[in-house]
């Protein structure tokens, strides 16, 4: 089984890319072979400042290893040091119809509010096809916002395949059940976007002041709640024990308690699991040279996968000489 993911450095990691995605990175690392990247080239769709890229680009790489993201284990690298990507990107982008594109939601969306798209919102989807098709990626775990563009990776490839004859291994989403979804503090989809996200090493004083301010309603301290459709209660679930969930489900349900008792909960259950890599990442922090290196080495274990794979794809469709 070959596991692939790419992460975009456009903020610092939110509590959906971790309990979505990147948990399931770390779990799947021990997989036959596990290639994570940090998705740079498709970042600079929406980060347009160079040294801010660069340092977001950084700090990602230093949040994955601090998480527990093992270079020895997986191949950690960067998206734009395996050109080939670009170069196969090409290739997909000429069998790929508009209609396909065009039925995207992160562009979709864009259009829909009257926004101007750039040519590389639009291609995004095909970007992101070559960089699983490359490396023959068969299990994607992410989270559910990205099936879509994984079901798109799967249309190419098969469309390629058919034309071409059999080049590309077809990939397929693994999401987890529980946190597909990660709701954000106004209940949506937590996203940088939608301004709504709980950093994970944000500084302890100012995640707990945002975590207060979590949107919640007005039903009075005695009236018995529904666990399951609070969002501060989803929140809290994905860090608590199944007894320590089941017991907050039950005060839910009994009534009696204030919205704020359960914040300060997830305040404190939140601190917690998140202390130790927080500790790491000081580490880490401190030796930016020995990331480059990291994310070097990497880079040069993901392009000889890359090359074998862009090199059958361009002898299938005859552009190498
Ligand atoms: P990105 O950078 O937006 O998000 C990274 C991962 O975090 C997941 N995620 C969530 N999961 C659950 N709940 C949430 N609220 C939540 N918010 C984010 C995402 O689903 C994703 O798995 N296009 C990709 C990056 C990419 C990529 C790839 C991924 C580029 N090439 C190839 C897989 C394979 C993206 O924008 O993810």
């Amino acid at each position: 089984m070959r596991v692939l993911s790419g992460i975009q450095p456009t903020g610092r990691f939110h509590w959906g890319n971790y309990f979505g995605a990147i948990r399931q990175y770390i779990e799947l690392q021990h997989a036959e072979q596990a290639y994570y990247f940090i998705a740079n080239l498709h970042a600079l769709t929406t980060v347009r400042d160079p040294n801010v890229l660069a340092q977001l680009t950084l700090d990602a790489a230093i949040d994955l290893l601090a998480l527990g993201l093992d270079p020895d284990k997986a191949v950690l690298f960067c998206q734009s040091d395996v050109p080939e990507v670009s170069e196969l990107a090409w290739i997909l982008m000429t069998g790929t119809p508009m209609g396909l594109l065009e039925r995207c939601h992160a562009y979709k969306d864009k259009k829909a509010k009257g926004l101007p798209a750039h040519a590389g919102l639009f291609t995004y989807p095909v970007l992101m096809a070559a960089d699983i098709l490359i490396y023959d990626s068969d299990t994607v775990p992410v989270g559910e916002d990205q099936i879509q563009h994984i079901e798109v990776a799967r249309d190419i490839a098969q469309s390629f395949n058919h034309h071409f004859g059999e080049t590309f291994v077809l990939p397929k989403a693994k999401i987890l059940d529980a946190s597909a979804k990660v709701p954000g503090t106004d209940g949506e989809k937590m996203s940088k976007s939608y301004n709504n996200t709980l950093e994970l090493f944000d500084e302890a004083k100012a995640q707990r002041k945002k975590i207060m301010r979590i949107t919640t309603d007005s039903r009075p301290v005695e009236q018995p709640k529904a666990p399951e459709s609070d969002h501060l209660f989803l929140l809290y679930s994905l860090f608590a024990s199944d007894e320590e969930r089941e017991s907050m489900a039950a005060l839910y349900r009994r009534g009696g308690f204030g919205y704020g008792d359960v914040k300060k909960a997830l305040a404190d259950v939140a601190e917690k699991y998140f202390a130790e890599p927080r500790a790491r990442r000081a580490e880490l922090a401190a030796h930016p040279e020995r990331i480059h290196e990291i994310l070097a080495t990497g880079a040069e274990r993901a392009r000889r996968k890359a090359r074998e794979v862009l090199n059958r794809a361009q002898q299938a469709c005859g552009v190498c000489s």
